[in-house]
């Protein structure tokens, strides 16, 4: 895993250049050809806001989980995966933040035992607000078996398509693939969590079983994350849909479908036979110079369901610093706890939190200073010269010693560090959202570059990079 990511880093003259064939462009929206989607009820956007949901994380159980109504599963999938703008050039804009805007991510859903749904494994379809009913039948029994946990009424499954990103980004896809379906699983957790839905994330799933269900072809889509969410269901209601089914067929994503030797070998390198309890990464303990935050939300913050409808990805950066309670709220809302990578700080400070490179401690809420001195332009360098990120107050470098994780969890630790990167990446969007700055996404950077930049430590590998501060006109501009 680490040596694709190795393999997969940007050098300055290494990019060569790569034609785009434009008509051959893959469709973003997964299509059967014999399934016409269910359309659900018109989503019913709940009011929980979203300061309390992202920094009490990760939420605490409800005594009693509501029932769903079908406007509320509704409102869960398009939180977290519906279009919710449209460009000038006809593409749709999603809730979760997307490299090149292709949307690899796919979303699938088990539901049993909800009285306004059959029982079955449904695909969600964001163009039609509906769902295809891919398999009918008790689920939750053979899901259990392939994630792992007691099953519950409703199980989510985000999973990639390879071919939509690899052909903008080619073997660098996979990273995208990883980010991408991050970013979708932070959206997913906050509706359910704004949803009353007790949940339960499962990334070290049996992958081979997890695909059959699904009816996908690992040579081409992999499921990625997966989360149990609402009541446990008794053990008797668990039966499997048995076999015998045969997946309905897709319809093609394009003319010609490309494929990527070195993505096949990284996905299958971190394949899983059996589900297995989710790692506990090491942390390291903050030294005592660390200044510690505490992160004071505005009295009357913004719903959730208004934060992820006016996210975007902005760059009109202005040349501002931070104040320091935006920053420790951005970080503790994009970082609420330890998670499978680190973050590097890049600041643009003022009153008491200087401008300087730091790294961000999220179990202590305590940010270590590393060095004064204003590196930002360097990064916008490192960025393949997108000179946008230089003026950024916050940017962060999420980062992993790739091969420490590997020796402790396997080649699957390089999922689990690039799920986490994406995750944070999409809530320090929200977060930023929620207080009217920007932020935006940076996948595409100089590897080495950026490790120099944010002065890793050798072994370490730059993941993701992300950008935010005030931006011309605020969130209208
Ligand atoms: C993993 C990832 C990497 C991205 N990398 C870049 C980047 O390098 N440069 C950039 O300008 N935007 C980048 N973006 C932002 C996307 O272009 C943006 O999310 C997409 O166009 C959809 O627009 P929206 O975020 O406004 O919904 C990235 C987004 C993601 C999720």
């Amino acid at each position: 895993m680490k040596s694709y990511h190795q393999h997969t880093a940007y050098t300055r003259g290494g990019l060569g250049g790569h034609f785009m064939d434009h008509a051959n462009q893959p469709w973003p929206f997964k299509r059967y050809q014999d399934l016409e989607a269910r359309s659900l009820a018109q989503p019913e956007l709940n009011e929980a806001p979203f300061w309390p949901l992202a920094l009490a994380w990760p939420p605490p159980p409800w005594p009693k989980a509501p029932a769903l109504a079908e406007a509320d599963l509704s409102a869960l999938l398009w939180l977290a995966a519906g279009l919710n703008a449209q460009l000038g050039s006809g593409i749709y804009l999603r809730a979760p933040a997307s490299a090149g805007a292709l949307y690899p991510a796919e979303l699938y859903m088990a539901s049993q035992g909800l009285e306004f749904l059959d029982d079955g494994l449904w695909h969600f379809a964001p163009d039609a607000l509906g769902l295809d009913l891919l398999r009918p039948g008790a689920p939750a029994g053979s899901l259990a078996r392939a994630l792992g946990g007691q099953p519950r009424g409703l199980a989510l499954v985000i999973s990639g398509i390879y071919w939509r990103s690899l052909w903008k980004y080619r073997t660098r896809a996979w990273r995208y693939c990883l980010l991408d379906a991050g970013h979708m699983l932070a959206n997913l957790e906050l509706a359910a969590a704004a949803a009353g839905l007790d949940q339960e994330l499962h990334l070290e799933f049996a992958d081979g079983s997890l695909a059959d269900l699904l009816g996908l072809d690992p040579d081409r889509e992999a499921p990625l994350a997966a989360l149990w969410v609402g009541p446990r269901l008794e053990a008797s209601a668990s039966h499997a849909p048995e076999g015998g089914w045969q997946p309905p067929a897709e319809q093609a994503l394009s003319k010609k479908e490309g494929s990527d030797p070195a993505i096949l070998q990284a996905r299958e390198a971190g394949v899983l036979d059996k589900p297995r309890p989710e790692p506990v990464w090491p942390q390291p303990v903050p030294p005592a110079r660390a200044l510690k935050l505490a992160p004071v939300p505005p009295a009357e913050g913004p719903g959730l369901a208004p934060v992820i409808a006016a996210r975007r990805s902005r760059r009109n950066f202005l040349q501002e610093p931070i104040n320091p309670n935006e920053a420790a709220l951005l970080l503790a809302g994009a970082l609420p706890a330890a998670a499978a990578c680190r973050a590097r700080v890049l600041l643009h400070g003022q009153e008491g939190l200087d401008t300087g490179l730091y790294e961000y401690h999220p179990g202590e809420m305590a940010l270590e200073p590393l060095e004064a001195g204003d590196r930002r332009r360097r990064l916008g360098e490192a960025s393949l010269g997108q000179l946008w990120v230089g003026q950024a107050a916050l940017s962060l470098v999420l980062w992993a010693d790739l091969g420490a994780m590997e020796d402790q969890a396997g080649p699957r630790a390089y999922r689990q560090a690039m799920l986490a990167a994406g995750r944070i990446g999409q809530r320090l969007y929200l977060a930023a959202t929620a207080l009217g700055l920007g932020c935006c996404g940076v996948g595409a950077f100089f590897d080495e570059e950026v490790a120099q930049v944010a002065d890793l430590p050798p072994g370490a590998s730059p993941l993701y990079v992300m950008s935010c501060g005030a931006v011309k006109g605020g969130l209208g501009g």
